[in-house]
């Protein structure tokens, strides 16, 4: 077991949003958060990567448990130093190429020398296809591109395991497949994931397990193949029903 998160509980203004959320996730684990809008799905991410401070709960990574209250800035700093995250909406640096925005995290925060970072941010590149986009200027990629250079950035800096909060939904439809293709890619090869998505073709072939989340809580919790052929909840029902038909309005 690679990350276990327990009675993890956040409340906006006293309204409930995150409660008692527990689940594990094992090393090579490609791992599907789905659920309507406004459950809670960001906010869990937020809370993990510190952008929220969760009210209670613990986060044990690597077999070292932290308090998600208590926890203190050099704690947060180290468990930052083994996790990467990727946002919807890419937040590259528009004053930085692909490559700066790519060495950033290592000269700035690993301190690595700069022929190192460009050699390991070129290898990052590579994964995800985007070698000869290296001297390019963010406003002159397409969303796809900008999204893919962002998985790059947070690649680089080695991550046990990658958080992606609905990484396409930024993205003309056109350019979901270059992404959800790198990210296919990276599952293979066994790189640990938690992805917030609603990309329910993605969820049922690449990952190996889903959490479905409802009102704040993880309502199901299944090995995907399970989750995808026979959902136990009918709010699970519902949802996949809902998307399927909205996928085949699109196509
Ligand atoms: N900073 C905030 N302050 C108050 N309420 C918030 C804040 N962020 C999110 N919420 C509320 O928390 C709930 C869950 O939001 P979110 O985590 O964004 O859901 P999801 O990502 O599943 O769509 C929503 O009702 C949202 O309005
Ligand atoms: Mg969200």
């Amino acid at each position: 077991m690679l990350l276990c998160i327990e009675h993890l509980n956040k409340s906006f203004c006293g309204n409930p949003i995150l409660s008692d959320i527990a689940f594990s996730v094992d090393a090579g684990d490609c791992v599907a958060i789905l659920g309507p809008s406004g459950v809670g799905k960001t906010t869990l991410l937020r809370c993990l990567n510190f952008l929220e401070r969760a009210e209670s709960g613990s986060y044990t990574l690597d077999g070292t448990t932290y308090d998600l209250h208590h926890i203190s800035t050099g704690e947060i700093a180290g468990i930052r130093r083994k996790t990467g995250f990727v946002f919807q909406e890419f937040n590259l640096f528009l004053n930085k190429t692909v490559l700066q925005n790519v060495t950033e995290g290592l000269t700035v925060v690993r301190r690595m020398p700069k022929a190192e970072a460009e050699e390991t941010a070129m290898r990052a590149l590579a994964r995800v296809g985007m070698e000869d986009k290296k001297d390019a200027w963010p406003v002159s990629l397409s969303g796809g591109q900008k999204q893919r250079a962002a998985i790059a950035r947070a690649l680089a800096l080695s991550p046990e395991i990658l958080y992606f909060d609905e990484p396409t939904s930024a993205l003309d439809p056109a350019l979901t497949g270059e992404v959800l293709s790198v990210m296919r890619n990276l599952a293979g090869e066994g790189m640990t994931m938690l992805v917030v998505t609603h990309e329910l073709a993605f969820a049922r072939e690449v990952s190996n397990r889903v959490l479905f989340m409802d009102d704040g809580r993880i309502a199901e919790d299944a090995d995907s193949a399970v989750f995808f052929s026979q959902p136990k909840t009918d709010k699970a029902k519902g949802f996949l029903q809902r998307l399927q038909k909205k996928g085949e309005n699109e196509t």
